[in-house]
């Protein structure tokens, strides 16, 4: 037996913090979208649960304890199972790397042992439920509120990531403020490319702010998307990653080969959406 389940980057086009709750966690309105991108999440028949990293961006990433691939099996009482993540996302990047691995993997034993998802999966994070989806969607509350979108107009992206980390609960920790206005409740049809970047240039990522004031290097990355013809660059959930929005691959492409031309230290790639 061989399975095999892509586990897409998340990319969080509009990031809005509009509350906080009792327990510490924010209150979350966000347009999020998957791109072809991703990691990819392969099973065989093996005894018990293993794990094994591998790929470009394996490293300081262990197979063992409390990696989330791990951890959702267990929660998903899967057994027999040698799991192998080729890894090609940065590790804490904003990007939802960790949350889609584990969104994949629970996928994948639902189909191998003909089981539901388990319905507690917020439990392994609060990106794990529109990481089940792997489709735009609108999330809100902590992130256990998922919904369907008007359908999106063709685009591509560049996703640039400066290989800075940052700690997502300091970025919370740091907000100005934690009652910022939510998206428009009622989300309009796209036209066409244009009319969606300029809808999507008066929402917000509020964690952006604090984000750049503790990484001052996101700022170079946006200004370098914006340099080479975004039509829109925006950081990604706590980043540090960023993303520039393209019509089309071709020129999202020709973006990503002169912003890895100027930055060779930087990770940057150019992908389609799902
Ligand atoms: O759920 P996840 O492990 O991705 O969250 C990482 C951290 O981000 C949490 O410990 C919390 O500090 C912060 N967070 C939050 N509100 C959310 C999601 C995450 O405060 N809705």
């Amino acid at each position: 037996m061989t399975a095999t389940e892509h586990a897409p980057a998340k990319v969080n086009l509009a990031l809005h913090v509009t509350g906080q709750r009792a327990d510490g966690y924010h209150l979350l309105d966000s347009l999020v979208v998957f791109t072809q991108l991703g990691d990819m999440l392969r099973a065989t028949a093996g005894a018990g649960i293993s794990l094994s990293v591998t790929g470009p961006e394996a490293a300081g990433l262990s197979g063992e304890g409390d990696n989330l691939v791990l951890r959702a099996a267990r929660l998903a009482q899967a057994d027999g199972l040698a799991l192998e993540l080729e890894k090609h996302l940065p590790v804490a990047s904003g990007i939802g790397g960790g949350s889609s691995d584990a969104a994949a993997a629970l996928r994948l034993i639902a189909r191998h042992s003909g089981r539901p998802v388990p319905g507690d999966c917020l439990t392994l994070g609060a990106d794990l439920p529109v990481c089940l989806a792997a489709k735009p969607c609108r999330m809100r509350g902590i992130g256990e509120d998922v919904s369907c979108i008007p359908a999106l107009p063709p685009m591509a992206m560049v996703l640039v990531n400066p290989r800075v980390g940052v700690a997502t609960p300091a970025v919370f920790r740091a907000l100005a403020r934690k009652d910022n206005p939510p998206m428009p409740e009622t989300l309009p049809e796209w036209p066409d490319f244009p009319g969606f970047v300029a809808w999507l240039s008066v929402q917000r990522n509020d964690l952006q702010a604090p984000a750049c004031a503790a990484v001052p290097a996101i700022a170079d990355v946006i200004a370098a998307l914006a340099g080479a013809g975004a039509a829109l660059a925006r950081m990604s959930g706590s980043g540090a990653t960023c993303f520039g929005l393209f019509p089309d691959l071709g020129t999202a492409k020709q973006a990503a080969t002169l912003i890895a031309r100027a930055q060779p230290g930087w990770w940057v790639r150019a992908t389609a959406l799902l």
